[in-house]
């Protein structure tokens, strides 16, 4: 079983009420789970874990105020986050063009830190899908072979 910590941007509340549904599924598979709300990088696990990322898109594709300072301090790391599998959900409205920007930038900082990923960029797009958090629990079903 793996040990997953659940990073979340969210200005709205949607993005967490996602990632919760998520967590529910991860802990029905038997897996342990941490969630963060308000993350600080240097107080997450790095060590042998599954970083689940669920972000929204704000602004012009830009993160949500409460994972700036996380997403700075994942870029200025010094160190290969190689240690780390992971997986991004990405919530957005796909009448932006910057459709799910934030997650789809999340998911290449990931790559260039040397996670390994799990699945390719899941999106939720907001204006399409009548229960987000259902979409979400059938994502992570549908990847549990893999967890
Ligand atoms: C001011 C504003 C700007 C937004 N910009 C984007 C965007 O650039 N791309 C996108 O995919 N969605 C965009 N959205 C849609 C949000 O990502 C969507 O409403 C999402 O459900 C918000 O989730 P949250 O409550 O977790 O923050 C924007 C929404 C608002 C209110």
């Amino acid at each position: 079983m793996a040990s997953f910590q659940i990073i979340v941007g969210s200005m709205l509340g949607n993005t967490e009420y996602i990632a919760e549904a998520a967590e529910t599924v991860l802990q029905e598979l038997g897996h342990t789970t941490a969630m963060h709300f308000q993350p600080e990088f240097s107080q997450i696990d790095k060590t042998k874990q599954t970083w689940l990322l669920c972000t929204s898109t704000h602004g012009a594709g830009d993160f949500p105020e409460n994972l700036e300072k996380f997403i700075h301090d994942l870029q200025s790391y010094d160190q290969p986050l190689a240690d780390l599998s992971f997986i991004v959900i990405g919530v957005g409205d796909s009448s932006y063009d910057t459709f799910c920007q934030a997650g789809k930038t999340l998911y290449n900082i990931m790559l260039e830190k040397k996670a390994t990923p799990i699945s390719p960029l899941f999106t939720i797009d907001m204006i399409e899908i009548d229960d987000p958090e259902s979409e979400a629990e059938k994502f992570i079903r549908s990847i549990s072979d893999q967890l």
